[in-house]
């Protein structure tokens, strides 16, 4: 290390922008605007954004960007959640619902959101869905496979959203817990009745998942603030809700899009997983005796998909 490299900064010549050394160790910018412009770049330029703050920010960061694909991205965040529940064997229903109000509601027979008290000293539904990088997929036990490895999904659903309700059905109890205004607690955690909930638009379904015992209901309104339109289509969660199921054998994926009742309801269930989207989608009958293993190929007789 030369002594040139141990000068403090303001006793370095200073070079304009030809390289020029200035005689009195100013760059030739005109009026001092070199050094405004170092004073202004200085500690008090560097932000630091704390939370979902930095969510809302950055979305496309977060989610890929504003526009129908980052919106998309919330929907399927929420239900990787209950498909990861499924590939840890604690799940076989989901319901994919969207709303006249335009919001989407996912509801699953998992396991629940962990409900008791966090070590932060708040209850764990309300870390999970408030802080980044809080998950129980980071540690192996809870969740031996999982698509979702970061521990931000839900926070970031929450921190794009203008409004959110969760409903975990979880030690006999449901618990009720909603924010606002992209991820702010608007109502902690508490107990509810069945009649403060979304049973009781599942009270005539015994079939689905929310007539199990445990479980998770998410369900969000995205914030117009952040997405350029938010319009769900359709025929996009449609699509992605197949190819889960296709990739998740004997999982029961349900989807209404009750904008239009009549028109948009679909039950998804591939019994046999993928073989069911080779014949399917691609129309490759008879690829199990060459291509398929032979537990697959043993439930080749079972139902395929219905739509
Ligand atoms: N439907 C659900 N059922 C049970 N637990 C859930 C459910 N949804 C979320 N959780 C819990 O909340 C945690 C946080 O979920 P989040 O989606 O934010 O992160 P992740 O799934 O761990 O990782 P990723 O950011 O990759 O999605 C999960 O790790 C899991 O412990
Ligand atoms: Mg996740």
């Amino acid at each position: 290390m030369n002594q040139e490299t141990l000068l403090p900064a303001q006793q370095l010549p200073m070079q304009n922008m030809n390289g020029q050394v200035d005689g009195d160790g100013q760059a030739d910018g005109g009026e001092g605007e070199a050094d405004g412009d170092e004073n202004e770049y200085g500690a008090t330029g560097i932000d630091v954004l704390e939370g979902l703050e930095a969510v809302r920010k950055r979305p496309a960061m977060y989610v890929g960007d504003t526009s129908s694909s980052g919106l998309h991205h919330l929907i399927w965040e929420v239900v990787d959640n209950s498909v990861d529940e499924a590939m840890a064997g604690h799940c076989d229903k989901i319901d994919v619902t969207i709303h006249r109000d335009g919001s989407c509601q996912v509801v699953d027979n998992g396991r629940g959101i962990p409900t008791d008290m966090h070590e932060s000293g708040r209850p764990a539904a309300e870390v999970v869905f408030t802080k980044l990088h809080a998950g129980g997929k980071f540690k192996t036990g809870a969740y031996v496979m999982s698509g979702g490895l970061h521990g931000v999904g839900i926070s970031v659903v929450n921190a794009l959203s203008e409004k959110l309700e969760a409903e975990i059905r979880r030690n006999g109890s449901i618990y009720k817990l909603s924010f606002s205004d992209g991820g702010m607690l608007a109502k902690p955690m508490q107990q509810a009745g069945r009649d403060d909930t979304s049973y009781q638009d599942y009270d005539d379904d015994p079939q689905g998942p929310m007539s199990a015992p445990t479980g998770t209901s998410v369900r969000f309104w995205p914030d117009p603030e952040i997405f350029e339109d938010t319009a769900f289509k359709a025929q996009t969660v449609k699509e992605r809700l197949r190819i889960m199921s296709f990739l998740n054998k004997g999982l029961q994926i349900r989807f209404r899009d009750l904008r239009v009742p009549s028109r948009m309801a679909a039950h998804l269930e591939a019994t046999d997983g993928m073989e069911d989207y080779l014949e399917d989608d691609l129309e490759l009958d008879g690829l199990d005796q060459e291509f398929m293993s032979d537990d697959i190929s043993e439930t080749a007789e079972a139902d395929t998909l219905a739509v």
